[in-house]
C-alpha cells in the first residue's frame, strides 16, 4: 500500500463505491465473503476453522489452506445469494491479498481473480490490516477523520494515525508478540484452550485482577508494546503456584495486564497527535474489559470512542469490502494477475 505523507488540515468527505461489491477474506483461519454497497453490509458469511485447529492448539497452515479450498465457493455463493443481488449485478471484487498464510491467501485470491475475470469487472487486492482499520465505517455513526486507531489482533498490535482512508502512519507497535498472542499463549499456559482471548475473558469473570502481579512490558513515555515478558511471567506463575494457582484470578490478572497497557498507550497516542477520537479494531477489540476501559478513559478525557461492531472484530470479509469501497471510489484497482504477499507493511 502506498503510504503518502500525513496531510495537514481537514480530510476530504468520505467517497464510497456506488455498486455492489463482493469481498473475500481467507488470510488465516476464517473463510469469509460479503457483499457491500457503499458502507452498507448487505451480507456477511464467515466459515470458521476454529474447531479443526483446536485439536492442535493453533492454526496449522497446510490444513487451513485445504479447508479454504473446500469452503470458498459455498461461502461466496451464500454471500451473493443473501445480498439480494445477482452475480451479474456485482460491480467489483475485493480480496485480502496481504499479509497472511501464503496458501490460505492464495485460495481466496484465486477464486476472486477467476470470478472478476469471468465477469469482466474490476478486481482489487486489500491489505488485511486496512480492512480492520476501516471496519468502523460500518458503525451507524462512523468515526470522524483524522483519528487514532488501536489495531489489536492475533498477529498485530499497532497504534495508527488515520488521516483519511488510505493515508496511515504507524505511531507505535509491538516489539515482539501481538496482544492476541499474549492472550492465546497465556490461555494455553493456564490450560484454557484455543483461541485464548475469549477463553481468558470468560475465565476472568468474577476473578480478582489484582491477585497476581504481572509485568507491563516497556516502561516510560512510549507508545510501543512488548508482550513477551508477560508470557514468561505467566509461565513462572504456573510453575511457582502449581496446583494452588487460582485460574479465575490468573485469567483476570492477565487480562488486566494486557488491557492496562493497551489503554495507557492508546490514550497517550490520541493525546500526542492532538486527535479527538480513537477507534478500536481487530480480534482483541472483541474483549469486553478492553472496550469498557477505553470507553471510560475516552469519556473522562473528552475523546470520541468508536469500537468496531463485535461481528467485525475477528476476521471477516465485510471489513475488506469497506476498505475496498473507499479505494475503488478513488479509481484504484488491480490487474487480474494480482499476487499474494505473506508479509507486507501497512
Ligand atoms: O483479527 P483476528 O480474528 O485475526 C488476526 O488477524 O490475527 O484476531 C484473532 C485474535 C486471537 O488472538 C484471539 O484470541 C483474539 O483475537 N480474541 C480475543 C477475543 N476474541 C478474540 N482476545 C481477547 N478477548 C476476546 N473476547
Ligand atoms: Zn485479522
Amino acid at each position: 500500500m502506498a503510504v503518502r505523507p500525513l496531510l495537514v488540515g481537514a480530510a476530504s468527505p468520505l467517497k464510497l463505491f456506488d455498486k455492489p461489491l463482493l469481498a473475500v477474506e481467507s488470510s488465516c483461519d476464517e473463510t469469509s465473503a460479503a457483499v457491500i454497497l457503499g458502507r452498507t453490509i448487505l451480507s456477511s458469511v464467515v466459515s470458521s476453522q476454529i474447531e479443526m485447529h483446536q485439536k492442535w492448539g493453533g492454526v496449522v497452515p497446510e490444513a487451513a489452506a485445504r479447508a479454504h479450498v473446500e469452503a470458498i465457493i459455498p461461502v461466496i455463493s451464500d454471500a451473493i445469494q443473501q445480498s439480494g443481488f445477482a452475480i451479474s449485478e456485482l460491480g467489483a471484487i475485493a480480496v485480502t491479498n496481504r499479509p497472511g498464510l501464503v496458501g490460505a491467501l492464495s485460495v481466496g485470491a484465486t477464486a476472486a481473480k477467476a470470478l472478476a475475470f469471468s465477469l469482466k469487472i474490476p478486481l482489487i487486492g486489500i491489505h488485511h490490516l486496512e480492512g480492520h482499520l476501516l471496519s468502523t465505517l460500518a458503525l451507524a455513526e462512523p468515526p470522524p477523520f483524522p483519528h487514532a486507531c488501536l489495531i489489536v489482533s492475533g498477529g498485530h498490535t499497532e497504534l495508527v494515525a488515520v488521516q483519511e482512508p488510505g493515508v496511515y502512519k504507524i505511531l507505535g507497535e509491538t516489539r515482539d508478540d501481538a496482544a492476541g498472542e499474549a492472550f492465546d499463549k497465556g490461555a494455553r499456559l493456564l490450560g484454557l484452550g484455543y483461541p485464548g482471548g475469549y477463553a481468558i475473558q470468560q475465565a476472568a469473570v468474577g476473578g480478582n485482577p489484582r491477585r497476581y502481579a504481572l509485568p507491563k512490558g516497556l516502561s516510560g513515555d512510549t507508545i510501543d508494546f512488548s508482550f513477551s515478558g508477560l508470557k514468561t511471567a505467566v509461565l513462572r506463575l504456573t510453575e511457582k503456584e502449581g496446583a494452588n494457582l487460582d485460574i479465575r484470578d490468573a485469567a483476570a490478572s492477565l487480562q488486566e495486564a494486557i488491557v492496562n497497557v493497551l489503554a495507557e498507550r492508546a490514550m497517550r497516542a490520541v493525546d500526542r497527535m492532538n486527535f479527538t477520537s480513537l477507534t478500536l479494531v481487530g480480534g482483541v477489540a472483541a474483549n469486553l474489559a478492553l472496550r469498557e476501559r477505553l470507553a471510560q478513559l475516552c469519556s473522562a478525557n473528552g475523546f470520541g470512542f468508536y469500537p468496531a461492531p463485535l461481528a467485525l472484530c475477528t476476521d471477516n470479509a465485510a471489513m475488506i469490502g469497506l476498505a475496498a469501497s473507499t479505494r475503488l471510489a478513488r479509481g484504484e484497482d488491480d490487474s487480474y494477475d494480482l499476487d499474494v504477499f505473506p508479509n507486507a507493511e501497512l
